[in-house]
């Protein structure tokens, strides 16, 4: 008799192209935006082995080994990567490491060896400590002329709307953290089942003051649009932030 095929599959794709995960932790987008494709045109270059955190099924990992780097590909959920490994081609599978582990805390590298780090619309599932652990730690693993590339969502997104009188308050009132959420539910009812509870929306003066603090030179941050989101999450073109640093 056959055994019963217990392997994860990859979900089919939503109708803008994203894939949910497997973990109720949003989803994959469809392909590389602007920050993350600096990172896969970097990485073939970089001074050292590459690591995307929150890899998912390798919307950025699989383009960087195509680029002919060497990629660390991270995720929370082990079947991620199972699948991510399933869809690299065979050719470039000895220059892929799977590291499954809850960034910054559980997942470890020797200092001054990697080449890159990708953090891509995984920040935002981190509370403010989490995010300054995040910093020192990839700021102890880069190589020199190793770079950092973030993605996150901002409080600009259109179903952020009702958040917007407190996140401004916040600012008014000088709150270290003002675009933390802990309930996305009040916000988003339609995505609470595919989301964690507390979601944090970045903002440049926050990313800023952290990486900055952390001893990075930020070489780019600024927020773009997300014409690849489903039509009610986009907003005015602010809907995603970006960052490069490098270390100083
Ligand atoms: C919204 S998806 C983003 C996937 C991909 N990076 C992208 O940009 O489309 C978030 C992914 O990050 C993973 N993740 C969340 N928190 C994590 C953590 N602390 N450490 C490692 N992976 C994490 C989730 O399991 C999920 O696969």
């Amino acid at each position: 008799m056959t055994p019963p095929d217990t392997k994860s599959r990859m979900p089919e794709p939503e109708p803008n192209g994203f894939f949910k995960t497997l973990n109720a932790m949003g989803y994959m987008s469809a392909k590389p935006d602007i920050f993350s494709q600096a990172f896969v045109d970097f990485a073939r270059k970089a001074p050292g082995p590459c690591l995307d955190v929150g890899a998912a099924y390798g919307v950025a990992s699989l383009a960087a080994l195509r680029n002919g780097a060497s990629v660390i590909a991270n995720d929370l959920d082990e079947r991620h990567l199972e699948i991510l490994r399933d869809r690299a081609p065979a050719e470039h599978r000895d220059r892929l490491t799977l590291l499954p582990g809850d960034f910054p805390d559980k997942i470890d590298f020797p200092q001054g060896s990697l080449g890159a780090v990708l953090i891509c619309r995984v920040m935002h599932f981190f509370d403010g400590p989490k995010i300054e652990r995040a910093a020192e730690k990839v700021r102890g693993w880069l190589a020199p002329g190793g770079k950092l590339f973030v993605v996150s969502e901002t409080p600009f997104l259109g179903t952020t709307r009702s958040f917007f009188p407190t996140y401004l308050e916040r600012v008014k009132a000088g709150h270290p953290w003002p675009g933390l959420v802990e309930n996305v539910a009040v916000h988003d009812p339609k995505r609470a089942d595919i989301l964690p509870p507390l979601m944090h929306f970045l903002d440049e003066p926050t990313l800023r003051r952290v990486f900055t603090k952390a001893g990075f030179v930020i070489e780019r941050l600024e927020m773009f649009a997300r014409p690849d989101y489903a039509p009610d999450i986009q907003l005015d073109g602010r809907e995603s932030i970006g960052l490069i640093a490098s270390k100083r």
